[in-house]
């Protein structure tokens, strides 16, 4: 599959730790470009299809604690290799902002950099689900781990948002996350935006929206 990446075609991902506010950005950057007439696809991984939510919930599933890593990053790919197809590319060929809450620098932080697997095989892995299609933009909420558990176990118990089998995983997991999103954004600056999620609210949107009026 080649996907087809022409004119001022943005593609946007969203990354960070648990808690870090990705969701609130989307939507409000979502609402941002609306008002100045782009026209927004917003979307999330996993999900973002009918086909990808049930792989969602067999992924976030509490019960589903003997999962094996191996079959955890193919279940990622299978839900990435059906959202690029069935959303991200038809929305990019349409001339389409999208927006995605996670993409394939999720697999290399948590699958790669948390779970310990091969670095080589994920991104082989990756690239067959995505046929090779990269973000424009990835767009890090970086944010103290401790902090985000907290600050999603609120959230959750206020009715908003999920507490998942990931969320679960040993405090040193979610750190070698971090690390490894850091790592990346150092290795990759051009591409990677990284803020600091525990300014306001306020203050990170202005910084995203800045830099997404200077791709468009
Ligand atoms: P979220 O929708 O609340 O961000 O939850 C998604 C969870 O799935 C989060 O813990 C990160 C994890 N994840 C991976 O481990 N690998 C992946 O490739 C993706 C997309 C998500």
């Amino acid at each position: 599959m080649r996907p087809l990446r022409e004119g001022s075609v943005v593609f946007v991902t969203f990354e960070g730790p648990e808690g870090s506010g990705k969701t609130t950005q989307i939507a409000l950057l979502e609402r941002a470009l609306h008002a100045t007439g782009r026209r927004v696809v917003a979307t999330r991984e996993p999900g973002g299809t009918p086909i990808g939510e049930q792989i969602r919930a067999v992924l976030h599933a509490h019960e589903n604690v003997a999962l094996v890593p191996a079959a955890e990053i193919l279940l990622y790919a299978a839900d990435r290799a059906q959202h690029v197809r069935e959303v991200v590319v038809p929305a990019l060929q349409r001339g389409d902002i999208v927006l995605s809450d996670r993409y394939a620098e999720s697999t290399l932080a948590y699958q790669g950099y948390g779970r310990g697997l091969d670095m080589e095989a994920l991104r082989h892995i990756t690239a067959f689900a995505t046929g090779g299609l990269r973000p424009d933009l990835v767009i890090y909420l970086d944010l103290d781990v401790e902090l985000g558990l907290q600050r999603k176990r609120r959230a959750q118990a206020l009715g908003r948002g999920e507490w998942n089998r990931m969320d679960e995983q040993a405090t040193a997991f979610h750190q070698r996350v971090r690390t490894g999103y850091l790592t990346m954004a150092a290795e990759d600056p051009e591409r990677w935006l990284v803020i600091d999620a525990t300014r306001s609210i306020e203050a990170v949107h202005r910084v995203i929206y800045e830099r997404i009026e200077t791709m468009l």
